[in-house]
């Protein structure tokens, strides 16, 4: 992002894949996450759900009308059908023949590198299958977990209380700054949960927020960065982890504070 006065503090924040590198390959492809990892991500952010004949693939939408050259929802296509679809020619025609990943695919394409997989659930009731999976690969300490549903995240820590957590959620309503920090604190301390990282959008993340979930010792990761603007306004403030569509910025490029 430019050049540095001298005795600057450059901090590289710790860089979560969004998808692969959408900006660069396409979504949720084994190509886009080979990407990431050439380019130097920490994690590699990607969602799972269940297909029609039980088996885990890798999909962000309900349909896989927008990212492949098939049509229909997740579940209520077998597997064999998601996988004879092709998931990259409509991104660009150089990645034709780029296909759905399963979950198992995605686990051992990473399986012992340097790299940390954060994998949300999309679906609710899948919890127990996608830990059976990462235990299978032996890779129980090379994944974190996220979801929009915190009692999906309740039974991923009943199921495996070793698994890190992050609970993704945008802290816009309520409006104040301290019900907002309150909202927060009520997230960490539900119910049984020893603790889950907060995985808030960036727009609903300040310093007081930021700071709360640095004492707690947690690494919290926030979403979705697409421009550099916010990236370097929320670093000052103390934000650890970006997840992005361009990890080629932010792993390349250091950050003044
Ligand atoms: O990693 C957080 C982010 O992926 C959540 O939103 O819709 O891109 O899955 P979405
Ligand atoms: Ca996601």
């Amino acid at each position: 992002f430019g050049q540095y006065p001298e005795n600057t503090i450059i901090q590289r924040p710790i860089v979560a894949a969004h998808r692969g590198v959408p900006s660069q390959a396409p979504e949720n492809t084994m190509a886009g996450y080979r990407l990431a990892y050439d380019l130097g991500a920490d994690q590699i952010e990607t969602d799972v759900q269940r297909t029609k004949d039980g088996q885990l693939v890798i999909m962000h939408d309900n349909t896989v009308d927008r990212t492949t050259n098939g049509t229909g929802a997740v579940d209520a296509l077998t597997l064999e059908e998601i996988r004879a679809l092709d998931a990259g020619v409509k991104y660009d025609q150089k990645f034709a023949g780029e296909k759905v990943p399963t979950f198992k695919e995605f686990l051992q394409g990473f399986k012992g590198k340097n790299v940390l997989l954060l994998v949300e659930l999309k679906d609710k009731g899948i919890e127990q299958q996608v830990i059976d999976e990462i235990k299978s690969e032996g890779m129980m300490d090379q994944v974190s977990i996220q979801s929009f549903y915190l009692d999906s995240m309740q039974t991923m820590n009943n199921i495996s209380p070793e698994l890190p957590i992050g609970y993704l959620f945008s802290a816009s309503v309520p409006k104040t700054v301290e019900a907002k920090l309150q909202n927060a604190k009520k997230m960490v301390d539900y119910g049984t949960m020893n603790d889950v990282n907060l995985n808030a959008s960036y727009g609903s993340i300040y310093e007081e927020y930021i700071q709360y979930s640095r004492q707690r010792g947690q690494m919290s990761m926030h979403w979705t960065f697409r421009a550099e603007d916010p990236f370097a306004e929320k670093l000052k403030q103390g934000m650890i982890g970006p997840i992005t569509d361009y990890t080629q910025w932010l792993t390349a490029s250091p950050i003044q504070l």
